[in-house]
């Protein structure tokens, strides 16, 4: 019998990158942060990034986001080539498309948690209804801090917003960088179950960074990267095999 997690295997690339580089600054201060990088994530599946810090995941995250472009190389979204278009184009893409969650979660200091969770929708011109963004903070467990603004919530709290604020228009590819990285391990299960139910109950497609073996097991894949190349992957990872192959990652000289 195939199961769902089978067909998840083979599913269509949703997610394309070929041969990326990514070269910040020039001459001898140039730092190539992403040195020929091809890889796809399928529709519907949840794959983590893990490396050494500095090996690119989240220039990588910010390329296939159409965040920044890169130097070289082609990304495609879909039937979408990023490269095909301009700053609205890919301004419009990420408003309809795409949920980024940012290391630094990036909420506006002079707005509630409600209304930055609404942000997005008004973005896109659509009228944020007031019981979605309560459900969509109360999914996150932050029902009772809606009026809250962002230097009144806990750094746990403000990455929980930022991850109701990236869910709350439904976007088809979600990319997170370290979304657990600032909680504890109970809200970061709670976090990684969110992310997870995404992927199982709506067929969304999450591509998440982290540096926690036991978070990259909730994901279907796990891609290594080392100094802006992919140095392998992990199918079904197990933490234990995952956190083995970062030391070696990490030791190499
Ligand atoms: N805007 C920038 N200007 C210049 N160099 C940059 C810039 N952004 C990243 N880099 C460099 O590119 C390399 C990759 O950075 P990146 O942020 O992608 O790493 P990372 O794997 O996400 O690391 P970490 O785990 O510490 O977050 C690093 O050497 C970094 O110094
Ligand atoms: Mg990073």
């Amino acid at each position: 019998m195939t199961n769902f997690a089978d067909e998840r295997r083979t599913a269509a690339p949703l997610i394309r990158l070929h041969a990326v580089r990514k070269v910040f600054g020039a001459g001898r201060a140039a730092v190539t942060a992403l040195d020929g990088v091809t890889l796809d994530f399928g529709a519907g599946t949840c794959t983590a990034v893990m490396g050494p810090s500095g090996s690119g995941k989240s220039t990588l995250l910010q390329c296939a986001a159409g965040l920044d472009r890169p130097s070289e190389g082609e990304i495609a979204i879909g039937q979408v080539r990023l490269d095909d278009l301009d700053e609205n184009g890919l301004t419009r893409l990420r408003r309809e498309r795409i949920g980024f969650v940012f290391q630094s979660f990036n909420l506006l200091p002079s707005l509630t948690a409600e209304r930055n969770v609404a942000l997005p929708l008004r973005l896109a011109g659509r009228r944020p209804e007031r019981g979605r963004i309560r459900e969509a903070l109360a999914a996150v467990g932050l029902a009772d801090r809606i009026r809250h603004r962002p230097s009144e919530l806990s750094g746990g709290q403000r990455q929980r917003v930022a991850i109701a604020r990236a869910l709350i228009t439904e976007p088809e590819v979600v990319f997170a960088d370290e979304p657990t990285g600032a909680l504890d391990s109970r809200t970061g299960q709670e976090v990684l179950t969110l992310l997870r139910s995404l992927v199982d109950d709506r067929g969304q497609t999450v591509v998440m960074v982290t540096h926690d073996p036991v978070a990259a097991s909730y994901a279907d894949r796990v891609v290594f990267l080392s100094d802006g190349r992919v140095a392998g992957e992990e199918r079904d990872p197990a933490p234990r095999r995952v956190a083995e192959r970062m030391t070696k990652l990490e030791e190499r000289p």
